[in-house]
């Protein structure tokens, strides 16, 4: 089973020939998408919630109908809780300069998972070095599985906040980011999570997963790049001051006074990336027609073949899980005295693109005792034919390296 039927849907398949193989990097973009923020820019374009005449207020139409796409989409109460970012990387700064630099004192506890990408940790590192919090570590088994004892020991009265991404971009692991919220909110902090890499692939309801923030990216679920996500519990958001200071998150500036906007625009200061947020609505009706399920479906056929025959390769070690269940499409591994950056250089002369190095996950590499490794991620509209060409190309990279066991 595979995704050759939804091939057509991408026009990149058409002129690139390629094995696009490195989706957890960026997706690929369906021509619905495309042509909705073309159409923004071709039909509407105005700077938004700016100008009366109809133009811009057709403009503003398209960009808040947006936002209320991306609430349906996570199923949260209001859209003044949908705040409009570049990337999940400037959805997590946003949180820690302004939820974190105000919250946090000397000697609180800010508990994060050595899994993360380094958008979901350094920003919290720089919180600690600037408040005097310490950042406590949460440490997964070498399979990358969390034991829920170890969160509730880690998670203290001292703890402000615990964050945690829900899908691993190098193992590919669930995280239980549910019990992870549950225990936090006993000791009244907040739960953070980064659901970069789930929301492409998994229907996220914020009500029933009760985070107090979470942060994806536009250009991982199809849409443009440039364009994020924060969602974030009212009532915090209300309390917090703006990351940004600037046009249009104001509504009053005098010589000595300034009144700040209503959510969400509080936090969108300058012209907002209108165009992306189109396309962003796009890329949801088109998960929306697809359907996770059969997303899904297809994900994990190709993450079994690839993973069965990867396991059968001589000297490759499969990072995380032990079976093909426990990767959700992601799929991270080293051969045996070759640099993953060669291997991916001997993937590319085959047509097949992955990603090699560190992944932006320094100290989990360092907690697996791996420099870098070579990174397989699939998507829905990926082939039976690619993962095979896939693993015949990594089963013949350390012979043709001259090595001859
Ligand atoms: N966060 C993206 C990745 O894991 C860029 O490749």
């Amino acid at each position: 089973m595979d995704g050759k039927a939804f091939r057509a849907d991408f026009p990149i398949f058409e002129i690139e020939k390629s094995m696009y193989l490195d989706n957890a990097a960026t997706s690929q973009k369906p021509k619905c998408v495309l042509e909705a923020e073309y159409g923004f820019y071709e039909k509407m374009n105005a700077n938004p919630l700016r100008g009366f005449y109809p133009l811009s207020v057709e403009a503003t139409k398209a960009y808040e109908d947006a936002r209320e796409k991306v609430r349906g989409f996570i199923n949260a109460a209001s859209v003044k809780e949908i705040i409009f970012t570049r990337n999940t990387t400037e959805s997590i700064n946003l949180i820690a300069y302004s939820y974190g630099l105000n919250n946090l004192c000397r000697n609180d506890e800010i508990v994060v998972s050595i899994t993360e990408h380094h958008s979901n940790l350094l920003p919290w590192r720089m919180v600690a070095d600037r408040t005097g919090a310490k950042i406590k570590y949460l440490y997964p088994n070498k399979e990358g599985e969390f034991d829920p004892a170890a969160i509730d020991e880690a998670i203290t009265e001292r703890t402000k906040i615990a964050a945690m991404g829900q899908v691993s971009n190098v193992l590919g692991s669930l995280n239980p980011i549910d019990h992870l919220i549950k225990r936090v909110h006993e000791v009244g902090g907040v739960a953070v999570i980064d659901a970069a890499q789930s929301a492409p692939h998994m229907a996220i309801d914020v009500k029933k997963m009760n985070p107090d923030f979470l942060a994806f990216s536009g250009h991982k679920m199809f849409g443009p790049m440039g364009i994020g996500v924060l969602y974030g519990r009212k009532e915090l958001l209300e309390a917090m001051p703006p990351f940004m200071e600037g046009g249009e998150m104001v509504d009053i500036v005098r010589f000595d006074y300034t009144k700040y906007s209503e959510l969400p625009h509080k936090f969108e200061a300058g012209t907002v990336n209108a165009g992306g947020a189109v396309g962003l609505s796009a890329a949801i009706d088109y998960i929306n027609k697809v359907g996770f399920d059969t997303m899904n479906e297809i994900e994990e056929s190709l993450t079994k073949r690839a993973f069965e025959a990867m396991k059968n390769i001589p000297h490759l070690h499969i990072l995380g899980g032990d079976s093909a269940e426990k990767h959700h499409g992601i799929i991270s591994f080293t051969l045996d005295d070759v640099h993953p950056h060669d291997v991916s250089a001997i993937l590319e002369a085959d047509g097949i693109d992955v990603r090699a190095g560190h992944h932006c996950a320094g100290p989990l590499l360092e907690f697996l005792g791996v420099n870098s490794a070579t990174r397989l991620s699939l998507m829905f509209y990926n082939t039976e034919e690619e993962i095979d060409a896939f693993t015949k190309s990594v089963a013949s990279i350390r012979e043709r390296m001259g090595f001859n066991d």
